[in-house]
């Protein structure tokens, strides 16, 4: 399927879940305001990879905590493409030094933005083109 809508109304703040979509695991999450507050809170400077990595942005937006979300009114909201950047295992959520997610594979390490913060990998998670086509339905693709 080129694209796909995902009903997230039963996620609350906290909770996650993947999706299939071109043969790719896709992770949503609702962030908590923590996460959220953790993940603006990083100066870019601290960042491995400053570039947004964002299909639905300019392809030298910056990875802050906002252009790697849903955007400013859905800052809460991430969706990426869940394979490792360093060779494509399949990172395990809210795990990790920064609580966001690790690779079981060579240990690569994501924040709550899912930006690569240490490890192997050398890139952020792929955000893949998305929309809110309401408060509760994501279209992937
Ligand atoms: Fe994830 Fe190597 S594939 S750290």
């Amino acid at each position: 399927l080129a694209s796909i809508e995902v009903d997230v109304a039963s996620l609350e703040p906290g909770m996650s879940l993947t999706v299939k979509w071109r043969g790719k695991p896709i992770f949503i999450r609702n962030r908590t305001p923590e996460e959220v507050t953790a993940a603006a809170d990083v100066p870019l400077s601290d960042l491995k990879d400053p570039i947004a990595r964002n299909a639905n942005l300019p392809a030298d937006a910056q990875a802050t905590g906002v252009d790697r979300s849903g955007g400013k009114d859905k800052e809460n909201w991430i969706v990426m493409i869940g394979t490792c950047t360093h060779l494509g295992c399949v990172p395990l959520g809210q795990a990790g030094e920064y609580n966001g997610w690790f690779c079981p594979c060579h240990g690569s390490v994501y924040d709550t933005a899912g930006r690569i913060r240490k490890g192997p990998a050398s890139e952020n998670l792929a955000i893949p083109t998305f929309s809110f086509v309401s408060d509760t339905k994501i279209k992937i693709g």
